[in-house]
């Protein structure tokens, strides 16, 4: 088995049980993620809805959130696993593409999957082209 494999599998695992924690009584949609530090440590996350819909928390950034709080340095996490049930390796949606842009290693692996065979795999900057950085807001906003 490769390396990338061994490491998708490892972390899949952590976002399996991750989805059991998901708290999604509106949308009946479960979601897990798992994230790997560059030191080896891994994260976990998990959606959390709330009847005001727009609070929701999805998993990717909870588990990211998790990571940044335990100390991990932004621009350091290597891998992250998003895993939803059923048969289709859904992608991550806009928000959390936009957050793993700025706090992932720039060559990091994400990668979403489901129970069935089907993974789908984006390196570095793969997933969001011409991203929001954090280098715009050392330009002064134009006024006029
Ligand atoms: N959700 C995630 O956790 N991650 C995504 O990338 C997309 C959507 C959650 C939010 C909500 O609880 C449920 O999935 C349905 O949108």
């Amino acid at each position: 088995m490769s390396e990338q494999q061994q490491l998708l599998d490892q972390l899949k695992e952590q976002a399996v049980l991750a989805a059991g924690h998901a708290y999604a009584p509106y949308s009946h949609f479960p979601v897990g993620a798992a994230v790997k530090g560059a030191g080896g440590h891994i994260y976990t996350g998990c959606n959390v809805e709330n009847a005001s819909f727009s609070l929701t928390q999805c998993a990717e950034r909870a588990a990211l959130a998790a990571a940044i709080s335990d100390g991990a340095k932004p621009g350091s996490l290597v891998a992250l696993v998003i895993y939803t049930p059923g048969r289709r390796a859904h992608p991550p949606c806009g928000a959390c593409r936009q957050v793993m842009h700025e706090l992932m290693a720039p060559d990091g692996l994400v990668a979403s999957c489901c129970d069935g065979e089907a993974t789908r795999i984006w390196r570095g900057s793969e997933y969001l082209p011409e991203p929001f950085s954090p280098e715009a807001l050392q330009q002064a906003p134009d006024t006029d």
